[in-house]
């Protein structure tokens, strides 16, 4: 695999070639949950006491968040393999400059939670993609909770004026795990007991973690509720390997019919799991062996493989909310299948890094694929064969992936523009697919 330097109209940027492949084979283990790292990256810089996190997320977002907690006095070290954190005891300092989140939605909107409640101000910035997607979600909540929030137009700069908060009872307008975090995050530090009712069940990360650094918190049927004032105190944890990121070898295993991944300390928490059924539903053959408890948080080793034809299936309702970040890469190899993919109710896509849907839709017409847009989705029939064509990843990473995975099985080579996107999750993507790819 080739990348060179290509200018684009904003940036210089990486372009990657990637080439056709035969087959993908291959053993590895993931780096960290870029979840599950976030939150262990605040929660510990919150916590009394040092933390030590192995496996940590390599990818830039969970990284700003670590640099976040460090502006907020946190003390941050790296020794090998392992990221120690000695947290403020529950006082978040001020800032000497803004709160820079990098392109990390993520970031911003949990520690938004976490800051809520402290008597400083906090401005928090992000890049260019960061800068325009929606943060009013969290704004309602944390108002209501007695937090003074000034947006620009909805959006980042976004300055925090925390300061003594009261339990609300929330019911979330929409499906999304940062926007419960937030409130979990806030409602560990105020009055009373705060309460979330989910409609759709998002990923519980958020939960696990506070349970983990000593937090109670109790669930009645789709109702969670905290009692503020709870100190938290540190842990010793790895991170299990990160789900989103084992999506593209797992739908590049699925290309081939004599594949074999195997994934090793793979995070299977089941509210991340869904995953592993639409890829056994598209003809993919799943062995979990191993499977334990770590923090609250199953973890696993994963053996797949293709068996019989690659299969297309309609993907809607909860299932579009729980795959939000698997969507772009089981798009990008939906022409490949026997019948198709449609894909509804995942209007959230195109608030994302970049406007996922349509993004994917652009670049599955680069390839030559023939595929329908819809506001909340889009139809990608079957049965299609695919050329190598430039991708613009929009300097997503998921989208970046999404492509790499779909150019192994198309005609010629395809190169990737803004390649170095990937690094946003996963650095170390290009260097395993090259591993794992026969040619
Ligand atoms: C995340 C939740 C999801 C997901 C994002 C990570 C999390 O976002 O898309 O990559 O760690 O809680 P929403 O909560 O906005 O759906």
């Amino acid at each position: 695999m080739a990348s060179t330097m290509h200018d684009t109209s904003s940036a210089a940027s990486i372009t990657q070639v990637v080439r056709p492949a035969r087959s993908f084979r291959g053993s590895l283990m993931l780096p960290g949950d870029k979840s599950i790292s976030h939150r262990y990256a605040m929660l510990a810089g919150f916590a009394e006491g040092t933390s030590r996190l192995s496996n940590f997320s390599t990818g830039a977002d969970p990284h700003s968040s670590l640099g976040c907690m460090a502006a907020m006095g946190a003390k941050v070290e790296t020794a090998g393999k392992v990221i120690s954190v000695t947290g403020t005891g529950g006082v978040l300092a001020q800032p000497k400059g803004d709160l820079d989140c990098g392109n990390s939605g993520s970031t911003m909107r949990m520690l938004a939670g976490l800051v809520a409640a402290q008597g400083e101000v906090y401005r928090f910035v992000g890049d260019e993609s960061l800068t325009v997607r929606p943060m009013e979600r969290i704004r309602g909540p944390l108002e209501k909770m007695g937090a003074r929030i000034e947006l620009t137009d909805g959006h980042a700069p976004m300055i925090i004026r925390g300061g003594e908060l009261k339990a609300i009872d929330f019911e979330t307008p929409i499906a999304s795990a940062q926007v419960k975090t937030a409130v979990l995050f806030a409602g560990l530090q105020a009055k009373g007991t705060t309460s979330i009712a989910e409609k759709i069940r998002t990923r519980d990360h958020s939960e696990h973690a506070l349970r983990a650094f000593g937090a109670t918190l109790t669930r009645e049927n789709d109702r969670l509720s905290i009692v503020g004032g709870q100190s938290l105190h540190a842990i010793d944890a790895t991170v299990p390997g990160d789900m989103s990121s084992a999506a593209f070898f797992l739908c590049a295993a699925l290309l081939f019919e004599d594949s074999n991944v195997v994934l090793d300390a793979l995070g299977m928490n089941p509210t991340r799991a869904s995953l592993l059924d639409v890829i056994t539903g598209m003809g993919g053959k799943i062995k979990v062996l191993n499977v334990e408890e770590q923090h609250g948080e199953m973890v696993g080793t994963i053996q797949v493989n293709r068996s019989g034809k690659l299969k297309g299936m309609d993907i809607s309702g909860a299932l579009a909310a729980q795959l939000i970040d698997e969507l772009p890469v089981i798009a990008a190899i939906a022409p490949y299948t026997e019948n198709g993919v449609k894909i509804r109710d995942a209007k959230e896509l195109r608030v994302k890094e970049s406007d996922r849907i349509a993004l994917v839709v652009k670049n599955l017409r680069a390839m030559g694929a023939e595929v329908t847009e819809h506001e909340d989705g889009m139809d990608i029939p079957g049965g299609q064969t695919l050329r190598g064509g430039v991708i613009d990843s929009g300097l997503d990473h998921r989208i970046t992936m999404a492509f790499s995975i779909a150019a192994l099985r198309a005609e010629g080579e395809t190169e990737i523009r803004g390649a170095e996107a990937a690094s946003v999750s996963f650095p170390e993507f290009f260097t395993w697919l090259d591993e794992l790819a026969i040619r």
